[in-house]
């Protein structure tokens, strides 16, 4: 097909098995739908190479070139080296590992500082090293503005900051953070960077290198993938970690000292199955071949940005048109700077009675923390009821967001 400047979503949507179903998915920062390649390929790999990958026989060789493979299409894909990454099976444990293999480099009295604005991934973690005499520094948000403000980060850090955990994109506001500004805050004092990616990439293609991060997360199950997640750090970084492997594992067996335990095999080997889909969008719409992976990606990604920003504009546009809504956040569609992911309260009405209301329409929206349990405190909400989330993808339609904004309006209009 040639190139339309516009996403083909109903060939998107073709390629997502789930969406057959009817059931309109707004849930999708929580987890997306899985392409059919990552299926295809979790199915092959279950039913062909279902072995200990690696020793060297046939079927065993081959399972570990494919899991290879998907190692490598991840690392063209954020611009790392195939060796900088590290599979895991959630963001949660990449960074419960990681900041266990940094407290040997750590010593009494210095300081990390994590933000009231994160997930609890990359954040809990990080404030446990006080059990190890770190000093935990807190980055606030603004009490205005609901998002973090670079300049108070400033009276944070000094000589004695080790770390600064932060979040790329936020996964209630949708906002995104500047944090190759802030990484250069962070590297002038002589500290390390820990970005949460998880928000971020289902959007926009980080670029770990031109953000200069030390460590950069995300979460293969929010990306139209298997339920995997990604741990990039910066080879000097990974050699210089202890190790949290087994005593024989070597320091400088990169691939192995910060994995614990065998991968799920068979997710693993499904991981490719991301990039075929990508390319799979790359072939349709593109006349023209782009043999570099990550290229490819940019152009994709920039068809399925301008469609999300369609579909955030005429959502935003029904926000505004409702005044019992409570935005939290920024009322725009963006240019990049958020990604389409909405959280609101309803003027007297608990959050946690929206979904259910919802549901019997087959639209799958939700409510509560997202476990970005002290951001909602701090907004002054009450966390186990908190907000209600409507998170969008590429592969929602107009439709689907006409459709998620008529069953809005009937609930909101109904008699609690
Ligand atoms: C922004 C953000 N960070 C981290 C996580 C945790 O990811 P995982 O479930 O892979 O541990 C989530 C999950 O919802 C998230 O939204």
């Amino acid at each position: 097909m040639a190139q339309t400047g516009e996403l083909d979503i109903d060939f998107v949507r073709g390629e997502f098995p789930a969406l057959a179903s009817g059931w309109a998915f707004f849930e999708n920062a929580g987890g997306s739908q899985v392409a059919r390649p990552v299926i295809e390929r979790m199915r092959r790999f279950a039913s062909q190479m279902r072995v200990q990958p690696g020793y060297p026989y046939g079927v065993s060789a081959q399972a570990a070139d494919e899991l290879a493979e998907g190692q490598k299409a991840l690392a063209a894909m954020i611009n790392a080296q195939p060796d900088e990454i590290v599979i895991g099976p959630s963001t949660t444990l990449n960074v419960y590992v990681l900041s266990h293999a940094l407290v040997p480099l750590f010593a009494k009295g210095d300081e990390v500082i994590v933000t009231n604005l994160d997930h609890e991934a990359n954040n809990g973690a990080w404030r446990r090293l006080a059990e190890f005499g770190l000093t935990v520094r807190e980055w606030r948000i603004d009490a205005k503005t609901g998002e973090l403000e670079i300049d108070a980060l400033d009276s944070l850090l000094s000589g004695r900051t080790r770390l600064v955990a932060v979040t790329h994109c936020s996964n209630i506001t949708g906002s995104v953070n500047d944090v190759a500004a802030i990484g250069r805050k962070v590297h002038d004092v002589g500290a390390l960077l820990c970005i949460d990616g998880v928000s971020f990439a289902p959007h926009s293609l980080p670029d770990v290198k031109a953000l200069d991060a030390d460590f950069y997360l995300f979460s293969l199950y929010k990306l139209f993938g298997p339920h995997l997640a990604v741990l990039y750090a910066k080879r000097e970084h990974l050699l210089g970690v202890k190790g949290q492997n087994h005593f024989f594992i070597p320091e400088d067996d990169l691939a192995r000292k910060l994995k614990l335990g065998g991968a799920q095999f068979e997710a693993s080997g499904a991981v490719i199955g991301i990039a075929e889909y990508f390319d799979a969008l790359d072939a349709h719409h593109f006349e023209r071949p782009e043999n570099d992976r990550r290229a490819r990606l940019e152009r994709v990604y920039g068809l399925t940005l301008g469609h999300e920003a369609r579909l955030s504009a005429r959502f935003l546009a029904f926000v505004a048109s409702r005044p019992e809504i409570h935005l939290i956040g920024r009322n725009d569609a963006g240019d990049g700077t958020r990604a389409p992911t909405f959280s609101f309260t309803v003027e007297g009405r608990r959050s946690a009675a929206f979904p259910p209301l919802l549901s019997h329409q087959k639209i799958g929206i939700s409510s509560g923390n997202f476990y970005a349990y002290r951001y909602v405190e701090a907004l002054g909400l009450e966390p186990e009821d908190g907000v209600v989330r409507v998170s969008l993808v590429h592969y929602n339609s107009l439709a689907e967001v006409d459709r998620l904004i008529a069953a809005l309006e009937a609930a909101i209009d109904r008699p609690s």
